[in-house]
């Protein structure tokens, strides 16, 4: 069924796919101080599209961080809460809290761009940019399908917020704090995340667990100052050599974590989980020439890929900044090294004791003659999503009538940590549907977002809200 609302995004398509471009040529790296004003500017732009299609009560919220964008409309039968007896409420319709991001990752290595990042170009179907797919073309989806239901009915099909931040990308700090004070403003039924991404081209998919995340900072101090390594070696606790040892302690060569009892509360994924993982399309060595491009694939033995990045706990090394990196050679023992070590954690595990468990064995293992410090960045709880509710079967529903296929369900590696908050803090359960591809090099040069994947997300965001209203 092509609903009047499929068929005006159709006729608008290349007016959203301009106005997409626009809102990519605004570079709102979160993590860059220098880009703050353009954070704003993206918050700014979604606000105001927002209220042009008429959404209501559009605001921008000012956080620790970039401001969150809230829009809502209320007008569909029903307040939050299913009805008891649902029979008893004819008409009741629920209240759906969309969420997105509009902040992205920063665009070094900036060389090995084919075009610059913040010049969308269409290229072989797909529009590179920075942002495109992670996150700023799924938000931009979700706002077309609002567009396109109002514009079509000049009504939603359900009840809608919009919560909208800008620094998913740096931990979120300021959604959580606004989430955790539980507004009344929040109160809905479920979430409706479009952060993540198909399992495979034309395959429909909804993601249903992520993984949490601690990122960490070590430094290593030795001498008081840079010290000549002439004069000193032999005789000067080098901090680079501590922190490599430090590093090499906290996980061998298999890939298992040294940490004492970092394993001990993981839940494993179920019989029937692990089952339905086996039959998705999954070929090893061609993940491994197309979307790793290394030689060998490494990690725990005895875990498939599948599990190993969706279901197990991983540790890893970001950058190792300290010391001498200029051009040219300087003689020098440095006073101090840091690296940026983050892990990846699974259902049952928490942020804060990974932390206390990491921060104790780091101390245990530093060599002596050397201080370290032990800093915590940010954190995120991982999250399992139950899928036997009505906004999943809607969503399934939905999904086969756009792309003519059943609904894979997976879980996803990386974390977005708001979706644990939307049901720790609202009580609500989250429907992460995506459209992003496992190559759309999101963190990576040469972003893209697949057009056909735009396209059809817009169509799956607006038949998914008609289907969860009706
Ligand atoms: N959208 C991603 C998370 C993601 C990636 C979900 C691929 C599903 C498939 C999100 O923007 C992200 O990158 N999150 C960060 C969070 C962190 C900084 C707290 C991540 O996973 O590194
Ligand atoms: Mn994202
Ligand atoms: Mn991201």
């Amino acid at each position: 069924m092509t609903s009047s609302a499929v068929a005006y995004a159709r006729q608008n398509h290349p007016r959203f796919l301009e106005e997409l471009k626009a809102l990519l040529r605004i570079p709102s790296v979160s993590t860059l101080p220098e880009n703050k004003d353009d954070c704003r500017k993206a918050a700014e732009t979604l606000a105001a599209e927002l209220k042009r299609i008429g959404m209501e009560n559009v605001r921008l919220i000012d956080t620790v961080g970039n401001p969150l964008v809230y829009a809502d409309w209320l007008h569909a039968a029903g307040k939050p809460g299913v009805p008891a007896d649902r029979s008893s409420s004819a008409g009741w319709k629920p209240t759906v809290l969309c969420y997105g991001h509009y902040d992205v990752q920063p665009v070094d290595p900036i060389d090995e761009w084919l075009t610059p990042p913040f010049e969308p170009t269409e290229r072989d179907g797909n529009l590179y940019a920075r942002g495109s797919a992670d996150d700023k073309g799924q938000v931009h989806a979700q706002v077309k399908a609002l567009e396109s239901l109002l514009a079509a009915n000049g009504k939603l099909p359900l009840n809608v917020r919009v919560l909208l931040e800008g620094d998913e990308e740096v931990g979120g700090e300021g959604i959580a704090a606004f989430v955790a004070s539980k507004p009344p403003e929040l109160k809905s039924d479920f979430a409706l995340v479009s952060d993540t991404e198909l399992f495979a081209p034309g395959l429909p998919t909804l993601c249903v667990g992520l993984r949490g995340m601690i990122y960490t900072e070590l430094e290593v101090r030795g001498a008081k100052t840079d010290l000549h390594s002439g004069m000193y070696g032999g005789a000067a606790p080098n901090p680079f050599f501590a922190l490599a040892e430090i590093l090499t302690g906290l996980k061998d060569a298999n890939g298992h974590i040294l940490i004492p009892g970092f394993y001990d509360d993981i839940i494993p994924p179920s019989p029937e989980e692990l089952a339905a993982w086996k039959s998705l399309p999954f070929d090893e060595e061609h993940y491994r020439k197309t979307e790793v491009g290394s030689k060998q694939l490494v990690g725990e033995a005895g875990f498939s890929v599948l599990e190993r990045t969706w279901a197990r706990p991983t540790l890893e090394v970001h950058g190792i900044p300290g010391g001498f990196t200029g051009a040219g050679a300087k003689t020098v023992i440095p006073a101090k090294a840091q690296a940026k070590v983050s892990m990846r954690l699974v259902p049952g595990m928490t942020p804060a004791k990974a932390f206390e468990q990491y921060k104790a064995y780091v101390q245990k293992i530093a060599p002596a003659g050397v201080d370290v410090e032990v800093r915590l960045v940010h954190a995120g709880d991982p999250c399992l999503i139950p899928v036997n509710n009505r906004y999943i079967q809607a969503a399934t529903k939905a999904l086969h009538e756009v792309w003519g296929k059943n609904t894979v369900f997976i879980r996803s590696g990386g974390s977005i940590p708001i979706v644990g908050d939307f049901d720790r803090h609202l009580g609500i359960p989250s429907v992460m549907m995506g459209f992003g591809l496992p190559d759309d090099n999101i963190h990576a040069p040469n972003e893209k977002f697949h057009l056909k994947n735009y396209e059809l997300g817009i169509e799956s965001l607006i038949r998914f809200m008609e289907e969860a209203g009706r």
